[in-house]
């Protein structure tokens, strides 16, 4: 107990009975307490604005108020100071009213001594004290549940709202006494509350606490994510009682990282695709060495096998009437500068094709013309030839000349890989070009020259043959790269096509068949 003496009020009309207790007080400690005595309620309470007590002994019989009214007026003024009643009538069940209406004890007139008024005392201070702390502690919490961003709300094992906190409430667009008794299925979607209670079972039979991100569908719509704890709920006996939940809006979050995952991936296609276009430019500036030099050996070796030709002309003229040998050497010394002719005009258009003839052209008489002069080689291999042409009545803008250069190598290319014969399909289309086109495939340089929505003039040649392995695939386009026997061919016709192609600000794409056989598709601007 306090060394400092008690402050206590009596309010108690009967000078008797003040007398008495003023002894008993003194008796149960002396200089224990200073006592106040008041006759009336209303000095009594009068005096609760002077001075701080920390006890009030009440008689509830007083000439300015009588009864229970005379309790439930000072509990309305005296806050925290406890109260004990002090009464002439000895009856628990009087008492057991005035302590649950707020009184800390309850004492009989007479019947008590010094000691048990000093226990009364004390334990009405304690018991109030410890009221006072606990109301408060209730008073936090509450406040923090109310008040803090997080949803809370606790259930039952039947999956019965118990409680729910004011943001769950706002969330659910309901007052709490209509969430109280209710089930998830009262409120969410019937696949969204099996999960939820899915999750409250699964925290019941593992006794584990479950966090994850879920999604959820507010009153107000739309899809949210949220960050959910699930736990247990024991009773002071340690029993489960059912499980509570708390859960926050990551929303901003989750979209902030889809963002950046987005970004990331965005990032990393940029990255490859610069790459590619670093390989693509060191390609082209190692091919532009490779034409350059070749086409300056070309320009050189032009001028002597132009002399040689009108030689071998001349000699042609003389000997047409010679012997079959002679003439024979000189058909072949022709057929080899032909030959050699032809390299040095590829060789040639290799560093650049040169200024284009462009003229809007008819495609599939172009076409025709090709199959024309490859004729030999279709019918030699007993190649058959499908057509399937589109219904273009306007012509494409093109280089007669260079674009049959570059139909004749690729039809021919055709023909050397179905050496025991097979089709050769050329289709021709109009259509746009879709957004996954032109992301740079094996064997194409090419940097991304359409557009999606583009309209392109597509022509496909197709064959039968063995088609490309993957080994060769890139190496396509690398001058002098062929597979076929010296003479038969010299590797430059897929490089000047592409060259010629590109030039016109076309593309080409070669790429196996799924069912066999090679695809070359060639896209003009249309
Ligand atoms: N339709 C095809 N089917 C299979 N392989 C092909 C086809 N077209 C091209 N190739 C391969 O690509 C290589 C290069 O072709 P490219 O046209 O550049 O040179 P080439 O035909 O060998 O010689 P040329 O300079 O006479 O054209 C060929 O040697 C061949 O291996
Ligand atoms: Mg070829």
């Amino acid at each position: 107990m306090e060394s400092k003496p008690l402050n206590v009020l009596h309010i108690e009309d009967d000078p008797e009975q003040q007398l008495v207790l003023r002894v008993l007080l003194d008796a149960a400690k002396p200089g224990g307490f200073r006592l106040v005595q008041a006759g009336t309620l209303e000095r009594g309470l009068a005096c609760l604005d002077q001075l701080a007590f920390d006890l009030l002994i009440l008689d509830l019989h007083l000439p300015d108020s009588d009864g229970e009214v005379t309790l439930q007026t000072a509990l309305a003024r005296v806050g925290k100071v406890p109260i004990i009643v002090l009464s002439g009538n000895d009856s628990d069940e009087l008492a057991t009213r005035f302590v649950q209406a707020g009184a800390q004890d309850f004492l009989v007139k007479g019947h008590f001594n010094p000691r048990l008024l000093l226990r009364s005392i004390h334990y009405a201070i304690e018991r109030k004290r410890a009221q006072e702390s606990l109301r408060e502690s209730e008073a936090f919490y509450h406040s923090l549940v109310e008040s803090l961003p997080p949803s809370i709300m606790r259930k039952d094992l039947e999956g019965r709202f118990t409680f729910a906190n004011r943001n769950f409430c706002a969330a659910l667009g309901r007052p709490l006494h209509e969430i109280v008794g209710r089930t998830d299925f009262d409120f969410f979607p019937r696949e969204l509350a099996q999960k939820y209670v899915d999750d409250d079972r699964r925290v019941v039979a593992t006794r584990a606490t479950i966090e994850v991100v879920e999604e959820h569908v507010p009153a107000t719509g739309g899809t949210r994510y949220v960050h959910v704890i699930k736990s247990l709920i024991h009773d002071a006996a340690g029993q489960i009682i059912g499980t509570q939940g708390i859960f926050w809006d990551v929303t901003d979050t989750k979209r902030a990282e889809q963002r950046v995952t987005k970004a990331n991936e965005d990032l990393r296609k940029s990255n490859s695709d610069l790459q590619q276009a670093q390989a693509s430019l060191i390609e082209a500036e190692r091919l532009q060495t490779v034409g350059l030099l070749a086409a300056g050996v070309a320009h050189e070796v032009k001028n002597p096998l132009a002399i040689i030709q009108m030689g071998l002309d001349y000699l042609t003229r003389q000997f047409s009437a010679g012997d079959a040998a002679t003439r024979g050497v000189l058909e072949d010394m022709t057929d080899a500068v032909r030959r050699s002719d032809a390299i040095v005009r590829d060789l040639l258009n290799l560093s650049k094709p040169g200024a284009l003839a462009l003229q809007l052209e008819n495609p599939h008489a172009v076409i025709e013309g090709v199959l024309a002069l490859v004729r030999h080689e279709i019918t030699q291999r007993g190649v058959s030839v499908v057509r399937e042409f589109c219904d273009r009545g306007a012509g494409v803008l093109f280089d007669r000349a260079k674009i049959t250069q570059v139909l004749v190598n690729l039809c021919t290319n055709a023909c050397h890989a179905m050496n025991d014969g097979g089709i050769l399909t050329i289709r021709t289309r109009e259509r746009a070009i879709t957004p996954d086109e032109f992301q740079r495939s094996a064997g194409s340089r090419q940097g991304i020259l359409f557009h999606p929505g583009d309209s392109v003039f597509e022509v496909e040649i197709d064959d039968t043959g063995p088609g490309i392995s993957d080994q060769h695939l890139d190496k396509l386009f690398v001058p002098f790269f062929t597979t076929k026997p010296a003479g038969a061919g010299t590797g430059l016709g897929l490089t000047v096509a592409r060259n010629i192609i590109e030039s016109h600000g076309g593309a080409i794409r070669l790429r196996n068949r799924p069912e066999g056989g090679l695809r070359v598709t060639l896209h003009f601007k249309i």
